[in-house]
């Protein structure tokens, strides 16, 4: 990962030289594969000096089905996990996307600048489409790959920390700023992807830890709630405990999640079971789940205990956003001979 680690050094001289915008859908909790995947990132380059935009992607919501249901609930929640693993919003700006007209607005010119061609050929769009069980695929889950260059390109943010899935998306937004500055001159500029370097961490049944297979350690989650769904997990018959994530992906599944809340590596997490079976294995990860989890869940609580707070957080990241937005977009409007 040359070009990746280019690009660390690049952060770490120059912090305040870069922008972060990231974001979740609020489709339900964040879980443990948000943390390790994208959530501790962000944690670490604000901590560097990075500014951050954290975006709760409510238009990304409808996507894949019709409604978006209990969504009040599900961005409160959202903003509470983020603050809980240590998100400041004293400087990251938390906002959502129909709260800001001028970046759905950006979503027009920027769709003249991508061919229908470019759009069908998304590997993550395709995915999505087999994965889902609408029965009409809808004109947004193929173009909101532009609504996220919209996302990242209406703040100009210049860094984009995401999982490989979104590496097509990211190309997107990088050929859209391209070629605006070709047809119009120079507004955006080219968003780096800042790829994690953290393997993707399964769920407890060995498929991709996610919120729809019920096969994620929720970061709200009780204690007794993980236990129990750390016990129901996959495992196979042989007692001594290794880290073979190809020949065993269920095994290897729990001793990566012991490993990433110990801050250890998973081949020592392993060796240490040694031949106490699954049982063993679980007791470990149970334990070290829970007691990560526990100061990221009392503050998570006291988070939830004032709502009031979490609505003052996001308004605040909204008003902000808005007055960002409304900067680009008139640079945009300008640009494009449409100021008058
Ligand atoms: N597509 C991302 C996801 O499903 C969420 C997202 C929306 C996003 N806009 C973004 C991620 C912009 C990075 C940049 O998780």
């Amino acid at each position: 990962m040359h070009e990746t680690t280019d690009l660390e050094e690049r952060v770490a001289a120059d912090p305040g030289a870069f922008r972060v915008l990231t974001g979740d859908r609020p489709t339900g909790p964040l879980h443990l594969g948000h943390y390790f995947g994208t959530l501790a990132n962000r944690v670490r380059l604000q901590r560097a000096g990075v500014e951050l935009f954290v975006l709760i992607a409510d238009y990304q919501v409808i996507i894949d089905r019709d409604v978006a249901e209990r969504l009040p609930e599900r961005m409160l929640g959202q903003i509470a996990d983020y603050l809980a693993v240590g998100i400041d919003p004293e400087t990251a700006t938390i906002f959502n996307h129909s709260a800001v007209p001028a970046l759905n607005q950006l979503m027009l010119p920027f769709l003249s600048l991508v061919s229908v061609a470019e759009l069908g050929r998304n590997p993550t769009v395709k995915d999505e489409i087999a994965a889902s069980r609408q029965a009409a695929v809808s004109g947004l889950m193929f173009t909101y790959p532009v609504h996220q260059a919209a996302d990242i390109l209406f703040c100009k943010a210049n860094l984009v920390p995401v999982g490989k899935d979104q590496l097509p998306h990211q190309e997107i937004a990088r050929t859209v700023a391209r070629r605006f500055t070709e047809r119009y001159g120079p507004v955006f500029p080219v968003p780096d992807a800042l790829l994690t370097d953290v393997p993707v961490l399964l769920g407890t049944d060995g498929a991709k830890m996610s919120k729809s297979r019920g096969n994620a350690i929720d970061l709200s989650a009780t204690a007794d709630e993980t236990a129990r769904l750390i016990t129901r997990a996959k495992t196979d018959a042989e007692r001594r405990i290794t880290y073979d994530p190809d020949g065993r992906p269920g095994v290897s599944t729990l001793v990566l999640l012991a490993a990433l809340c110990q801050g250890r590596e998973p081949e020592s997490v392993a060796a240490e079971i040694g031949d106490g079976g699954a049982a063993a294995l679980k007791k470990v990860v149970i334990e070290s789940v829970n007691e990560f989890l526990r100061p990221v869940r009392a503050r998570r609580a006291e988070l939830v205990a004032d709502p009031a707070q979490l609505r003052a957080v996001l308004a605040a990241g909204n008003e902000r956003a808005n007055a960002v937005g409304d900067a680009t977009l008139h640079e945009v409007r300008a640009a494009m001979g449409a100021v008058v």
